[in-house]
């Protein structure tokens, strides 16, 4: 007979520093009331434990979440204490480069007419998504420092850009296109290359070669260009025209706070990083909030969110569908957080939804 193995799959938790520590405890209720069978571990690395005893990464910290666990759920790492920011750059970049997670998912959508700043912009005009690349570009930090405190110091900072990284996002964004439809049940149809391979020739060339062979290959879905700077543009005068975003890992970073800004705020934004059959880890795109760390009134809802997003990556549809609609629930009825509008605490926002999610 064989033995019995437990099916519940297994979450680490690394709620990390500052609101990571108000908002991860939120989604961790969410998850437990949605009756998902998982088991949750919790980790403490993070600015505490650095400051404590040094350790950013236990030395076999990726090799343990990999093996040990189907999904991770991160808050946020970055702590005034810690001036470096190594705690941040060894765990979290740690993860992305370290776990080869390379597709950085970000889902843009809006809840509520109410939560966008843009006049005249419905829920159904924001549903798109961006795909941002993970393990390369300015974030390998390449580079050095030479001369440094001399009049004559020279800086460089390489963007590294390798065939294999650039077609395998691509890649995942067509797929993506193909099997992902949008929040009102229509199938996404365009996949849109961001890019400023008018100045920067190497790698946007690479990038333009790669994305023409690949987007060949998926001759339903219609392949689509636009300058980085004038996306930004687009993106607050109409965001109506997007649908599936690909894009290298600054520009990426840089406009899904911009993006975050059209779903009310980095309160709402939800994200994973994803390796397609590999151990994942799902993180809200907002960062550690220092100024507002320790008062309970950071939104828990981008955490919830992104709890909702691991969960539906796990397979566990039908619990994601029970945290969503709670929370587009909260939104319309108010009762949420002071950025969007509110007057609840993170706790009792996250406590409003563990109420509805259980009822
Ligand atoms: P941030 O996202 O932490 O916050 C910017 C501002 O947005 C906050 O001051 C706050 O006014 C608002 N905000 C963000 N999240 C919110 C929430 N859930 N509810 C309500 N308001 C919210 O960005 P920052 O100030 O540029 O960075 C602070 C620290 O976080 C830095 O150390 C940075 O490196 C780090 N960071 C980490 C991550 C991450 O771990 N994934 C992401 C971004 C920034
Ligand atoms: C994010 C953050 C990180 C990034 C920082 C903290 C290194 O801004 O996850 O968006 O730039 O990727
Ligand atoms: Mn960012």
């Amino acid at each position: 007979m064989s033995t019995q193995i437990s099916k519940k799959k297994r979450i680490a938790v690394i709620p990390g520093d500052g609101i990571g520590k108000e908002v991860i405890p939120q989604a961790v209720n969410v998850i437990k009331a949605s009756g998902a069978a998982v088991e949750m571990t919790d980790f403490d690395w993070g600015a505490d434990r650095y400051l404590r005893d040094g350790t950013t990464v236990p030395p076999d910290g990726f090799a343990t979440l990999a093996r040990d666990f189907d999904a991770i759920l991160v808050g946020a790492f970055g702590d005034p204490r810690v001036k470096t920011n190594i705690h941040a750059k060894e765990i979290l970049l740690g993860m992305r480069f370290k776990m080869d997670l390379y597709a950085n998912v970000r889902p843009v959508r809006l809840l509520d007419a109410a939560l966008c700043p843009l006049k005249g912009v419905e829920p159904k005009d924001v549903d798109f998504v961006v795909v941002r690349e993970n393990t390369e570009g300015v974030y390998t930090d390449a580079g050095g420092v030479f001369k440094q405190g001399t009049p004559d110091e020279i800086a460089t900072q390489e963007d590294i850009n390798t065939r294999k990284g650039v077609e395998r996002i691509i890649r995942f964004a067509f797929e993506y296109c193909q099997t992902h439809t949008k929040l009102d049940g229509s199938p996404r149809s365009r996949v849109l290359m961001c890019d400023k391979s008018n100045a920067m020739t190497h790698a946007g060339g690479l990038w333009q070669r790669v994305f023409k062979e690949v987007s060949a290959e998926y001759s339903k879905i219609a392949a689509q260009h636009m300058y980085v700077d004038a996306l930004c543009m687009q993106m607050v005068r109409d965001p109506r025209q997007f649908d599936v975003i690909v894009t290298n890992n600054m520009f990426g970073d840089i406009i899904t706070d911009l993006a975050a800004g059209l779903q009310g705020g980095l309160g709402m934004a939800a994200s994973g990083n994803i390796h397609p059959g590999r151990t994942s880890m799902f993180e809200p795109v907002h960062g550690s909030a220092p100024p507002i760390a320790g008062k309970n009134q950071a939104n828990p809802f981008g955490a919830i969110l992104t709890a909702a997003m691991m969960l539906r990556h796990l397979s566990f549809e039908k619990e994601a569908n029970k945290i969503e609609k709670p929370v587009l629930e909260a939104v319309r009825q108010k009762k949420v957080t002071q950025d969007i509008g509110g007057s609840l605490g993170t706790r009792e926002a996250g406590e409003w939804i563990v109420n509805a999610v259980a009822e």
